[in-house]
């Protein structure tokens, strides 16, 4: 049984204070759901994760990063090392977000590096795969899927593997509100367990939690669920409305 997982995307939004009143008010609302029916977390700001470590304290909900480097520590400005990320209390990392890879330019090979560096600095990583419009047009959606899947997995073990949630997050619907349909998510969630499936075997691939991000809310979640390879949600916009995100676990759950 894959356990439902839901994640909430901050990005560059929050302060000091609204960071720490939504990590709270999602504790709340989650309570008897958040570990035990589902795995939740929030992706705040690095500068706000202490904060909202200390803020979601002894609940079921846990917290992660939006982004990771891959060297442990030395000459490397404004970079953050998964050992960090480890010593403030996170728990997930993403790895390879699309605006990281489309508006950062963050190439494959380097996602890749930072997956493997999150999974050995003992993070559970999240990696994002999915298509630009213009590629889902030209015939190429399975092609990029398969090619980041690839690349963001490059030499890791089918035992690592375990540790890695996979997001599938077409980026034309990502803070677009034009949400992939429940049928365009199950094809592509079909075909990301069929690739793991061939790569890691059928016992790796039925265990591996998929994803799905996109324009998703507290009135698309349930359909977007009830799909078989759908395993949780990767919400951004929504996430940071704590009524919204809760009514979205609830969902999941
Ligand atoms: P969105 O973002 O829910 O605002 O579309 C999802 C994401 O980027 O993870």
């Amino acid at each position: 049984m894959r356990k439902p997982f839901v994640a909430g995307n901050w990005k560059e939004n929050t302060d000091s204070r609204s960071s720490v009143e939504l990590a709270k008010a999602v504790v709340a609302g989650s309570k008897g759901l958040a570990r035990e029916k589902v795995h939740v977390a929030v992706l705040p700001p690095f500068v706000y994760l202490s904060s909202v470590v200390q803020a979601v304290s002894s609940s079921g909900v846990a917290v992660g990063a939006q982004d990771v480097y891959f060297e442990p520590k030395g000459a490397f400005t404004g970079e953050i090392s998964p050992g960090m990320l480890k010593d403030v209390g996170c728990t997930y990392v993403l790895c390879g977000h699309s605006e990281r890879r489309h508006v950062l330019g963050e190439s494959d090979e380097l996602v890749g590096k930072k997956l493997t560096a999150a999974l050995g600095g003992g993070l559970l990583p999240i990696l994002c795969v999915g298509e630009l419009l213009e590629e889902r047009d030209r015939g190429q959606m399975e092609a990029v899927v398969a090619r980041h899947l690839k690349t963001g997995l490059a030499g890791l073990s089918a035992e690592k593997m375990s540790a890695v949630t996979i997001a599938y997050e077409p980026v034309w619907a990502i803070g677009t509100g034009r949400t992939a349909t429940p049928q365009q998510a199950q094809d592509v969630h079909a075909f990301i367990r069929n690739w793991l499936t061939d790569v890691y075997g059928a016992e790796v691939a039925g265990q591996a939690r998929i994803l799905y991000g996109g324009s998703v809310k507290g009135d698309n979640a349930r359909e977007l669920m009830a799909q078989e390879d759908v395993d949780g949600l990767l919400v951004g916009g929504a996430s940071l409305k704590a009524d919204e995100f809760v009514r979205i676990i609830q969902a999941a759950a």
